[in-house]
């Protein structure tokens, strides 16, 4: 079985082989499929190759983050709604199951959708029909789902806070996609992807780091992991070298510690944890799942804390 090329998995480390031994597996299965890993690892790119490599593929693939759809607006993105369904509703929109006809939907950071949804989402996977809110007649759907997520969902089903039923649908098979750090092989091969790809984007052309850089590349722990790498890549096409200092930055930040302190005598507690935020997202590459665990924080807290402080950087939310 070819496993060296899955359409945009880059990555040939024992770890990525493994994954994209696993991608084949299941691409040809119907049942959910449920992606774990952490923040950038790259679970899209896996629901997208599976998609790629399924039956499925001329159709459509949907896909869309629940924590970008607010709590009340969740239904009507997802199983659309009639016309006159509410206020705004002048006209019927077809919701994203029915986008994704014939095809996949993939729904990112599935941890995050509201309790209060999750019962008539499990219908919905159920029954393979939807009802467009405002609507009493179901139409039947032909879509695989995938999800994903980077929270801990058996803690999520301890405290309560997700459904056993709706895990037990969604993850007939799980693939965890391995952090950066645990394959560091990965690397080189990852920087010449990026470099390409960001070379044709911007029509620049930039040289591979040499041997020295590369070996600091693969011994950074990497939090944000793949797309941390990409962010880092982007820079290095535009700085070359001055673009390593973003690492050692990381460690200077301890130094800056007593000035901080010094400042932070005059400040309020909301203006010091907004400096908290802005110091924490610059240091982890502007990566809100890193900064939020890295702070303790749900993501959803972090959010509604960037919101309030006016810190740039969150979706504006739709409707
Ligand atoms: N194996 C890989 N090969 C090529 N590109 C990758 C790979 N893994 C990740 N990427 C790239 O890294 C970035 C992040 O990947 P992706 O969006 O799939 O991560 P994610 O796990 O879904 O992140 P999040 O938890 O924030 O939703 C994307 O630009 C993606 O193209
Ligand atoms: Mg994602």
């Amino acid at each position: 079985m070819v496993t060296d090329a899955i359409h945009g998995v880059i990555g040939n480390s024992p770890r990525m082989r493994e994954l994209k031994h696993q991608i084949s597996q299941v691409a040809g299965a119907e049942f959910p499929v449920l992606i774990l890993g952490e923040s950038g690892s790259g679970k899209e790119v896996v629901a997208r190759a599976i998609h790629q490599l399924s039956p499925r593929k001329q159709a459509p693939f949907v896909g869309q983050s629940c924590l970008a759809i607010p709590e009340t607006l969740i239904e009507s993105e997802l199983f659309g709604f009639e016309a006159g369904a509410f206020t705004d509703a002048r006209e019927r929109r077809i919701g994203l199951f029915e986008q994704a006809e014939g095809g996949s939907i993939f729904l990112d950071e599935i941890g995050d959708i509201p309790l209060s949804f999750q019962k008539r989402l499990l219908r919905v996977l159920q029954e393979r029909e939807v009802r467009r809110l405002g609507s009493t007649e179901a139409v039947a759907i032909n879509v695989r789902v995938m999800a994903a997520t980077n929270a801990p969902m058996e803690q999520l089903v301890a405290d309560g806070r997700f459904r056993l039923d709706l895990l037990h649908r969604l993850n007939t098979f799980e693939i965890t996609v391995p952090p950066l750090r645990q394959r560091q092989e990965d690397i080189p091969a990852l920087v010449e992807h990026f470099i390409a790809k960001h070379a044709a984007r911007y029509g620049i052309s930039s040289p591979m780091p040499g041997t020295a850089i590369l070996e600091r590349l693969k011994a950074f722990s990497w939090p944000g992991n793949v797309r941390e790498l990409e962010n880092f890549v982007v820079r290095w096409i535009s700085l070359g070298e001055e673009a390593l200092e973003i690492l050692d930055k990381r460690v200077s930040l301890s130094f800056e510690s007593q000035d901080i302190s010094r400042r932070w005598l005059s400040m309020t507690m909301d203006e010091i944890e907004a400096e908290v935020i802005k110091l924490v997202l610059a240091d982890c590459g502007n990566n809100k799942s890193v900064c939020a665990k890295r702070l303790g924080l749900a993501r959803k807290s972090l959010y509604n804390k960037m919101e309030r402080y006016g810190i740039p950087g969150v979706e504006p939310r739709k409707g």
